[in-house]
């Protein structure tokens, strides 16, 4: 009794990953064990149920000597395991800062001597939501919160209004004109899956039905509009580099194996890419992650805190955007930290709740809680700033801080709808950590619109 997830009448299935995310966040706060214990049990449920075959060809053929390895190192699956695992010896990558000059800070902006990123929310129901979320069939059920029934819709009417200038509002036939020819490729973890399900939902509406398509969910998924010769692709790599968790469906949030000095299994996919929008920050907040360098030949891990972790597959990362983008001829994006509201004393002094039944933004200006964490946020400055021109930055943390009102909570389904006992308790069932669709990720994708 497993819920899938319906493309074209082909069976497909959403990551385990938010779910074991929020349950991990909250059990490890509130109910400890107990729940990743159950949590552990569906899992197992759902793997035995559909066991993928990894047959996925995971050769390297790219021309480019990015960073490979003298002999192939084994490739990472979620069976990998360290045979020892030691503390971090300090190895570095040997991208170090000091290339560039610093550029000003509105270097990445499209929108002169403006930071759109700065603003406020502005209830607009005339223009927003900019789709009917029921009449997209590729809408996951995760993030579809009216259809499972959300009471309060306020959540979908929201405009984002920069203080110094206004948007290019969203125009979809424009949109599909910057895209022509082009493939546009999300590349991370479910966070950037919402934000590229919101995308495909926001373009399909104006291409009939006979000439889109969408491809099984697989480690690269492909939606395709013929007449544009164009594709918005999304691509899993929750970790951005090479890791045990690169199978879309079958993949562990404990016991995180990286090749912290290689990409290679998912920059094939990606580098043919015209347009890329990366992310990656949820995956490195649960504990230490080991590293397992290519040229380790013995299975001895090393282990490292999640920060110093993601420190070193952004640079693995950077390394490649420096040396491979010209960014005349492709557009790299980069979105910044999505944020969680797993905790209502947060905006709320004195309460106990986490998102559920929030349902307005936080007027706070510059709010910030504690799902945004300042050392990543100060590390991703840093590495970002090295790469100058070669990125754009979406920098959609502030603005999404304010949205305590745009998470699912309990109204969604994910492999099966919540039962009246886990509805009755949203204190532990609540997803407080990917967004409603319609949504916040529109205005992100809003954005990204208007850097193009
Ligand atoms: C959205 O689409 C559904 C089904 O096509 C329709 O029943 C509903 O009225 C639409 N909602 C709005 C707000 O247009
Ligand atoms: C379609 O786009 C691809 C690049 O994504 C390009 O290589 C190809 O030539 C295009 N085909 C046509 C018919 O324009
Ligand atoms: C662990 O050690 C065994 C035997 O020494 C070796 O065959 C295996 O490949 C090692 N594991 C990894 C992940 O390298
Ligand atoms: C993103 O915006 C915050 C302010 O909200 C700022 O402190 C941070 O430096 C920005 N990050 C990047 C990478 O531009």
């Amino acid at each position: 009794m497993v819920t899938v997830w319906r493309w074209s009448r082909k069976r497909n299935h959403y990551p385990l990953i938010p779910l074991v995310f929020m349950v991990f966040i909250a059990a490890s706060v509130l109910y400890k064990d107990l729940k990743i214990q159950s949590v552990q049990e569906q899992a197992d449920h759902i793997h035995r149920h559909h066991q993928l075959q990894l047959t996925q060809n995971l050769e390297y053929t790219s021309p480019n000597n990015f960073d490979k390895p003298k002999s192939s190192p084994v490739v990472l699956d979620r069976f990998t395991t360290c045979n020892t695992t030691v503390k971090y010896s300090g190895h570095t990558l040997g991208w170090d800062q000091g290339y560039h000059m610093p550029e000003s800070d509105h270097r990445r902006s499209g929108l002169e001597d403006c930071d759109v990123f700065s603003g406020k929310w502005v209830f607009d129901n005339s223009f927003y939501p900019l789709y009917n979320g029921s009449d997209c069939p590729y809408m996951s059920d995760q993030l579809a919160c009216h259809k499972h029934g959300r009471p309060d819709l306020g959540y979908k009417y929201w405009k984002w209004q920069p203080h110094g200038c206004n948007l290019k509002r969203w125009n979809v036939i424009d949109m599909w004109e910057k895209l022509r020819g082009k493939r546009l490729m999300f590349v991370g973890d479910s966070l950037n899956r919402g934000q590229w399900i919101s995308m495909v939902c926001l373009l399909q509406s104006v291409i009939p039905a006979d000439k889109r398509s969408m491809s099984p969910n697989a480690h690269l998924t492909i939606f395709r509009a013929e007449d544009y010769n164009a594709s918005v692709e999304f691509l899993w790599a929750p970790l951005l580099v090479d890791s045990n968790s690169d199978d879309p469906v079958n993949h562990r949030l404990s016991d995180r194996i990286i090749r912290p000095d290689s990409a290679l299994r998912h920059l094939s996919k990606w580098e043919k890419a015209d347009i890329l929008v990366f992310n990656t920050y949820l995956w490195w907040r649960q504990g230490p992650v080991k590293l397992l360098w290519s040229s380790e030949q013995n299975g001895v891990c090393e282990e490292l805190d999640g920060l110093g972790a993601m420190e070193l597959a952004m640079k693995t990362w950077a390394k490649w955007v420096e040396s491979s983008i010209d960014p005349l001829k492709k557009q790299v994006f980069f979105v910044t930290m999505s944020p969680t509201h797993l905790w209502s004393r947060e905006w709320n002094p004195g309460s106990e709740g986490n998102c559920y039944r929030e349902s307005s933004p936080i007027k706070q200006d510059t709010y910030w809680g504690s799902g945004s964490d300042l050392p990543t946020m100060r590390m991703v400055d840093m590495v970002l700033r090295e790469l100058g021109l070669k990125v754009i930055v979406l920098n959609i943390t502030q603005l999404s801080e304010y949205r305590k009102d745009g998470h699912p909570s309990i109204y969604r389904k994910f492999w099966e709808a919540l039962s009246p006992e886990q509805l009755s308790k949203p204190e532990s069932y609540s997803d407080c950590i990917h967004w409603c669709l319609p949504g916040v990720p529109d205005v992100w994708n809003e954005l990204l619109f208007n850097f193009l």
